[in-house]
């Protein structure tokens, strides 16, 4: 049976910095609220003319390069984004595989907010298992700035633009494998963080985008809570379903989308604070993005060996949740 090895790491981080310093002076906020709330400093903002697929193919390029792979070894390309280039076609994955070169491969994006890349990682190693394909390349790229309100303080703290990618192929040797990957979701809660209209659910005729409703909204309390709850418990679950213990993960990498929640399920865990991977100051929440820009983050640091195991958590809108165990398993 093929297993599914993650191989490499790319990421790309635009130029431009939004401070907390800069938002007080758009909405009444302040640096210590932003700072003791959330944990964030700074993030990235992408250039106007800067497109999601831009940034993708950028950290693509990276992951395809540090793997050996060249464009036409790929034959999977998914990129999970909740600001796709455009509105309903063509995906950014095709936009993405253009941009590289990659010809005839199946292409194609996943919404499932902050939960993309672990959604995205899923559909990698169910492909590859399966046999139907041998060599996918998947992106979180998010260009958040896009579709944030920045007259909401509620929202426009916590988001900003970034992309990340990795190179997962197929292999025979079962102790490079992803081990397992847990998603779900419960569209009960949909309403807790939402682009309310702009769709076809949209009652709106004019595509204005404030009136059309494209801006995220979030009950972000109640949305807070349910993470902690939901992410401790689900990251319990796949350590214990793997027979793993808390103390042989390596590098636990969450989704960056506030210090506390993170705090809170590393606490629960037992969790060293050298275990845990925190970009969120810098770069605040890149939803899809956030995790393959934290992995990238620690393997540009020297500290992501070959052989050393990742757990994998994130939560966002849907609501969708999941988590992973993922052994580094680089080529040389
Ligand atoms: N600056 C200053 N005050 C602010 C503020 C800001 N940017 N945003 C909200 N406030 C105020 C509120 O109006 C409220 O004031 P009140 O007590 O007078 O009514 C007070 O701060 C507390 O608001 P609350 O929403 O309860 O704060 P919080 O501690 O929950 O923090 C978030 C708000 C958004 C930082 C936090 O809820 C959060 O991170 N939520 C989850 C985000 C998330 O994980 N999303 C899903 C995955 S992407």
């Amino acid at each position: 049976m093929p297993y599914a090895a993650f191989r490499s790491i790319g990421a790309y981080v635009p130029s431009g910095v939004l401070t907390n310093h800069d938002l007080e002076k758009m909405v009444d906020t302040s640096d210590e609220w932003i700072t003791k709330r959330t944990g964030i400093k700074t993030r990235r903002i992408a250039a106007k003319d800067e497109k999601t697929s831009d940034m993708g193919t950028k950290a693509a390029e990276v992951a395809l390069k540090r793997a050996g792979l060249k464009a036409d070894d790929i034959d999977l390309l998914v990129c999970a984004t909740i600001s796709p280039d455009y509105f309903c076609m063509p995906s950014t994955a095709s936009v993405i595989a253009s941009n590289l070169g990659i010809k005839g491969a199946m292409a194609f994006d996943i919404s499932a907010a902050c939960t993309g890349f672990i959604y995205v990682l899923s559909i990698a190693k169910a492909f590859i298992e399966s046999g139907m394909k041998k060599n996918a390349l998947i992106i979180g790229a998010e260009k958040l700035s896009a579709i944030t309100d920045y007259t909401d303080r509620g929202t426009c703290i916590l988001f900003g633009d970034g992309a990340g990618a990795a190179v997962i192929t197929s292999t025979e040797n079962k102790d490079e494998a992803i081990i397992d990957v847990h998603t779900a979701s419960d569209g009960d809660y949909a309403d807790l963080l939402m682009t309310p209209n702009g769709g076809s659910g949209s009652v709106h005729d004019d595509l204005d985008k404030e009136k059309a409703g494209c801006y995220m909204k979030m009950k972000g309390n109640e949305t807070f809570k349910i993470a902690v709850k939901t992410l401790t418990q689900d990251v319990r679950d796949i350590l214990e379903a793997n027979n793993i213990h808390s103390d042989e993960i390596d590098h636990f990498v969450p989704h960056q989308a506030n210090y506390r929640i993170i705090k809170a399920v590393g606490d629960a865990l037992k969790l060293k604070d050298e275990q845990v991977v925190l970009t969120v100051s810098k770069y605040g929440n890149t939803s899809g993005a956030s995790i393959p820009m934290a992995i990238n983050e620690i393997y540009e640091e020297g500290k992501l060996k070959k052989g050393e195991l990742m757990l994998l958590d994130a939560f966002g809108g849907g609501l969708t949740w999941g988590s992973a165990l993922v052994p580094f398993a680089p080529f040389s």
